[in-house]
């Protein structure tokens, strides 16, 4: 089995009780940061908004405070969007969020369909990442923007080593005895280790094709916010003059 496959099935497993670790694993900060990047996003007051790698739907439940016209959530993970969709129907959302089984590396969506584009905690899952946010990069209108919330580490004493303590400890075993899965709790510790985060990550952003790729940093490290835009001509046009020579 590839990565895909097996995050797709390890999720799934987890699904039902995602939200309810998710809040008490990161003592319910993880929602300040999914209200962190819709306070930044209401600045572009966009009206068409695609949220990659929903799971349960956190994020656009919480984006549909800023009245877009639309929010579409794709996800790989046929369970938690069943989740998500029960929450949807529950907030009466359904107007607004639609839920979708799709790849990230091969969205089902025009070239130029949305003003915004957000992940939360899902890039460091893709079997791709540069891969994915070339493909998100296409569905945005030019000037699009994309947000991102990801995980980082911090750097310096004492939160470093209290976390870490916490990260690769502690939290495994939570996992274990409220989701039935040490495995899923052990992955998440080992994917963030690997993954780039601050500058690292903006240098993906751009090698993607994203312009005035920025990182913010939240929770002394703990996560990152990313914003980008798309530009708003393909490179090779963006002189008018040099077309003219
Ligand atoms: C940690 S969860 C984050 C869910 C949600 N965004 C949140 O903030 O709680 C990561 C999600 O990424 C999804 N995922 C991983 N690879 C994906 C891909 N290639 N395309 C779409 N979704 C993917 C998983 O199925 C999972 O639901």
């Amino acid at each position: 089995m590839g990565k895909k496959e097996d995050v797709r099935v390890m999720f799934n497993r987890i699904a039902h009780r995602y939200d309810y670790l998710n809040h008490f694993l990161s003592f319910g900060i993880d929602k300040l940061w999914r209200k962190k990047l819709r306070r930044r996003l209401a600045k572009e007051n966009p009206q068409t908004i695609l949220d990659v790698a929903t799971g349960t739907a956190d994020l656009a439940i919480e984006l549909a405070r800023l009245n877009p016209s639309r929010i579409v959530g794709v996800d790989i993970a046929e369970t938690m969007l069943q989740v998500g969709e029960k929450k949807v129907l529950k907030k009466k959302l359904s107007h607004t969020i639609e839920l979708k089984q799709a790849d990230s590396e091969n969205l089902p969506f025009e070239d130029n369909t949305f003003d915004a584009a957000t992940i939360s905690y899902g890039v460091r899952n893709f079997e791709t990442p540069l891969k994915g946010l070339k493909e998100i990069h296409r569905t945005l209108k030019p000037e699009g923007t994309i947000l991102i919330l990801e995980f980082g580490m911090p750097d310096k004493f004492p939160v470093k080593h209290a976390y870490s303590f916490y990260f690769n400890f502690i939290l495994p075993l939570w996992g274990k005895l409220f989701s039935g899965s040490y495995e899923s709790y052990k992955y998440l510790p080992e994917s963030v280790k690997t993954f780039p985060y601050g500058k690292d990550f903006t240098n993906l952003l751009e090698t993607a094709g994203f312009k005035n790729a920025k990182a913010t940093r939240i929770s002394q490290g703990i996560t990152y916010l990313y914003e980008a835009e798309k530009q708003s001509f393909p490179p090779s046009t963006r002189n008018p003059a040099q077309i003219v020579k």
